[in-house]
């Protein structure tokens, strides 16, 4: 049986690959690790790469094993679902994949300039109400502008017509480069192992026969980003309740 979400929390506390700053230690301050995740967490100088909104960690963790010449971040605010992905890489004996329990809001109170090389975002909630939520809105692409190093790109993976037609949108107003883009992942020919790692919500999605977006693109670094000014039709379902339900059930989700 699923292991309940205090028996979690506890086992997080211990987990060495896990970190959980208090709000007083990175809320208009810096984390005691910024600038020093290379030195300190994974002792050496190879790319870091992080993976906000991780849920469960599986990105994190898969890229963990098919690069272990990289390191992986994996940042979410939910602990609960975090200990899944940090007890499995823990169990694995992996060291280079840890796990971050905050809010990234704060990630320019934990990250230096450029200590970042590339950034995931799988699945994230589209927040069609509310832009400043959107994990590929304006305001957090200027935080993440500031963690990034020159030319790092940021991978979106996502269900939503609306959310990829908006971050589209966005990249189209502001100009920024895009490699690579399209809105039917498994149907466009791309054959990709690190594109073919399933989260999840990807798996959730799926099942209910939604297809898959992608987009790469670079945040750009100086000009000013501007919100693209356009309507966007609604997703018509985009209800997390009925699998959220179902994981509450079985233990796993929070
Ligand atoms: C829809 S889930 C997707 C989880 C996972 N990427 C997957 O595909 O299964 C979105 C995740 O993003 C996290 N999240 C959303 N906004 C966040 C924020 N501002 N800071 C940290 N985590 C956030 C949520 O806690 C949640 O676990």
């Amino acid at each position: 049986m699923a292991k309940n979400k205090l028996a979690r929390f506890a086992e997080m506390e211990q987990l060495p690959n896990v970190f959980q700053p208090a709000h007083q230690e990175v809320f208009r301050t810096d984390y005691f690790l910024k600038g020093r995740w290379h030195s300190e967490v994974f002792h050496n100088d190879r790319p870091i790469v992080l993976e906000i909104g991780c849920g469960k960690g599986e990105y994190a963790v898969a890229l963990g094993n098919l690069y272990p010449e990289k390191n992986f971040i994996g940042l979410d605010i939910k602990g609960a679902r975090m200990w899944k992905g940090a007890t499995a890489a823990a169990e694995a004996g992996m060291t280079n994949v840890v796990f971050l329990r905050m809010y990234a809001e704060m990630l320019e109170s934990v990250f230096a300039p450029g200590e970042i090389a590339e950034i995931w975002i799988t699945f994230p909630d589209p927040q069609m109400a509310k832009a400043r939520k959107r994990l590929t809105g304006t305001r957090f692409l200027n935080l993440y502008r500031k963690i990034l190093a020159t030319d790092a790109v940021i991978h979106l993976k996502t269900d939503s017509p609306f959310l990829y037609t908006y971050t589209s949108a966005l990249i189209e107003t502001n100009h920024l480069p895009v490699p690579v883009a399209t809105e039917d992942l498994y149907g466009c020919g791309l054959n990709d192992r690190v594109l073919g790692i399933k989260t999840f919500y990807e798996k959730q999605w799926l099942l209910r026969g939604k297809k898959i977006k992608y987009i790469c693109f670079s945040p750009g670094k100086d000009s000013p980003l501007i919100e693209p000014d356009v309507e966007i039709e609604k997703d018509d379902y985009h209800s997390e309740t009925h699998f959220m339900h179902d994981a509450a059930v079985h233990g796993e989700n929070g």
